[in-house]
């Protein structure tokens, strides 16, 4: 939730204008991660840089933002053409978590007039209630409610405190740190200050951030699509560095990147970045202390394309990302089944999980721990781990566990399902599944996030990039990654053979459902039933529905219907019964005939050529096509995804953007 987003040229000539237009650009690739509201801080002046940095905040979207700064820059005849050979910029999308979506809660955050320090923040600070009230107890007063807004005014007077004395002596560097050590919570933060022109200050704990680098040697096209660049290296390379909170706003500049880590402090200064953090040790006199030492990192390239973030002939990332199924499958499952041969067998191959394959067969039990779409992606996959493995699989969501503070043991397998890799309560449960011993499994869409890093060992699901909120792509990619761990930590006996065998050769045939998500592509039309290998479809259909359409929907264990739900049913209530052919195709049937007998309004989805037998000629159907049936979930779950995207754009809603949603969901 929230991005962030930094731009500083070095030595390369940026007018004021290109500059703008890189800051809103950021934000746009970054406007999933939420979007009430926006603002930016850009220098006052290329000749004095010792002004006052330039702030603009808006309420609502970036396109709000960018008209709001127009609209200023013309009524102030601030000069776009003005030129700056070094220049620092930052800005911020936001998704409130403290104080309501309007500029004085916008960021950048500032500590006061003449914004000697500006702040842009993703995350909570948890204990700004007790730094607000001792800088208010020396004079500081506060103009909005969020918990960023101490930071900046501590950051002053860390600031004025270290030049009591006259002569500023204490380094931009220094003073984050010093903040650093008194903030409780996550976040990921990027300083701008009068006081130290042509720098930036990035440092984190708990939420994800990236540094760019591009670097022009001599001879290199310095072209840009925003204006004419000038090159001006006098001594060694002119360079644009970023900072954002993920990689879509990166990829279109550089793909090098730095990753940074927890507790670390980046300053970039004169072209040049150094990372500091928090040694700790003893001194001679034997007394723990810690200080700042020098940390040493080598680039990292991205593996991502700019193409991917692009709608390209799709209106929405929704529908793009629902019709690319076919080939993140194919991606997901790419190097990793071995369709076997004449003397081969069938198998499955998890790089990430090899080494720790024995551990996890010899576990107590498995438990899955996710949130949302995640864990009901974990929860289309439980029957065919329990039915390969023989191993108790629980089900968890990960604030609940924390909430009870629920058992883990030592010899548990914890398996973490997370898109992201940075949701805050699937983080503190890893925290807590970490603490009590248990062997920790990641599998998440984002190489290099926290999930992937500090689990012991994962699979990454390999989906690309997913930028409309409601996940659908990454969906089916967990589900069927979750099917090649339960095919990897399944034994492989003669008697298990057929059905292994069997679900290898579905899983490589799945991708050819795209003539499926064609051919649905008018339906729109709730309670969802389901049971089985598809009661987490009815539960993931509901949420896709509830998420975008902004309509209550409910998915429903069908085992439970006449323990209460039948009571709703009548002939304007719409109900999705999901009736494909599996062990729990009859009991399903005598749902549908159920809720016949009450004049329920049903839309049933069945497997090709069952209608009839089905329904009965009466009501909607939906009918896909036949797969194994711990695969099923995969495939059902894409007329529920085009069901939710057309209702939404029917609706007139935005369907990449929510209502009071984020894609990365990194507060508790
Ligand atoms: C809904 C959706 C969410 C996420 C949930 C967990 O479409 O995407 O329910 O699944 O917020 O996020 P991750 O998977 O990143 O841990």
């Amino acid at each position: 939730m929230c991005g962030i987003f930094a731009y500083l040229n070095y030595d390369v000539s940026r007018e004021r204008r290109y500059i703008l237009e890189l800051l809103f650009n950021g934000l746009r690739r970054l406007e999933y991660r939420g979007y009430d509201s926006a603002g930016i801080s850009i220098d006052s002046s290329s000749s004095s840089h010792n002004d006052s940095p330039l702030v603009f905040r808006q309420e609502g979207n970036i396109e709000s933002l960018v008209k709001s700064v127009y609209q200023e820059v013309s009524a102030t005849d601030l000069n776009l053409e003005e030129s700056f050979s070094v220049h620092a910029g930052i800005a911020h999308t936001r998704w409130a978590t403290h104080g309501e979506p309007a500029p004085r809660n916008s960021h950048p955050q500032s500590s006061g007039t003449g914004n000697d320090f500006l702040v842009v923040h993703n995350g909570v600070i948890t204990n700004y209630e007790v730094l607000k009230q001792s800088l208010l107890r020396h004079g500081y007063t506060f103009e909005s409610e969020t918990d960023t807004e101490v930071i900046p005014k501590l950051a002053k007077f860390v600031f004025d405190k270290a030049n009591e004395g006259g002569d500023q002596t204490v380094t931009f560097s220094e003073v984050v740190l010093e903040v650093m050590r008194h903030l409780e919570g996550a976040y990921a933060l990027i300083f701008k200050s009068r006081h130290y022109p042509n720098e930036l200050i990035a440092c984190k704990r708990g939420s994800p951030l990236l540094l760019g680098v591009k670097e022009f040697t001599e001879g290199q096209n310095k072209g840009s699509s925003y204006n004419d660049m000038k090159f001006i290296s006098k001594n060694g390379h002119p360079k644009e560095l970023f900072l954002s909170s993920d990689p879509h706003a990166l990829v279109e500049h550089t793909k090098k990147v730095l990753v940074i880590e927890d507790g670390e402090v980046v300053n970039i200064k004169d072209g040049g970045v150094t990372i500091l953090k928090f040694e700790h040790g003893k001194g001679s006199d034997g007394k723990s202390l810690s200080r700042p030492a020098s940390v040493q990192r080598a680039l990292s390239i991205l593996e991502m394309e700019v193409e991917q973030i692009n709608k390209g002939k799709y209106e929405h990332y929704m529908q793009k990302e629902i019709h690319e199924q076919p080939e993140s499958l194919t991606t997901t499952m790419r190097g990793r089944l071995i369709r076997g041969g004449s003397s081969k067998r069938k198998s499955v191959l998890l790089g990430g999980l090899k080494d720790h394959l024995k551990t996890i067969r010899r576990s107590r039990r498995i438990v899955f721990i996710g949130c949302g779409t995640s864990y009901n992606a974990a929860l289309a996959a439980r029957p065919l781990l329990e039915e390969l493995s023989g191993i108790p699989v629980m089900m968890e969501i990960a604030s609940d566990l924390l909430d009870r503070q629920a058992p883990i043991y030592r010899d548990d397998t914890i398996i973490f399902v997370s898109q992201s890799g940075e949701t805050a309560d699937t983080l503190n449960a890893l925290e807590y599944a970490l603490e009590n011993g248990a062997l920790c499994v990641g599998i998440t869409n984002t190489v290099g996030s926290a999930i992937a890093r500090n689990t012991h060992c994962g699979v990454h699901i390999n989906a690309g990039s997913e930028i409309g909120v409601a996940s659908t792509k990454a969906y089916t990619s967990q589900i069927v990654v979750m099917a090649m761990v339960s095919l990897a930590i399944g034994a492989d006996t003669i008697s298990s053979k057929p059905r292994r065998e069997a679900i290898i050769e579905s899983l490589l045939n799945l991708p050819e459902m795209k003539d499926l998500a064609q051919s649905l592509i008018s339906e729109q039309s709730l309670l969802m039933f389901g049971r089985g290998y598809n009661y987490a479809t009815a539960l993931e259909g509901a949420l896709k529905v509830k998420e975008v359409a902004l309509m209550h929907s409910e998915g429903i264990l069908a085992g439970e219907m006449k323990h209460g739900p039948l009571a709703l049913v009548d002939e304007n209530l719409p109900i999705v019964v999901i009736a494909t052919r599996d062990q729990s195709f009859s009991k399903q049937q005598s749902v549908i005939q159920q809720l016949k007998a009450r004049k329920g309004r049903l839309i049933v989805m069945c497997t090709e050529g069952d209608a009839a037998a089905v329904c009965g000629g009466s009501g909607r159907v939906i009918e896909v096509p036949l797969v194994v049936d711990c695969l099923q979930p995969v495939v059902n779950i894409v007329p529920l995804q085009l069901l939710s995207y057309h209702l939404t754009v029917l609706r007139g809603y935005n369907v990449d953007q929510p209502r009071n949603l984020a894609k990365s969901v990194t507060t508790e």
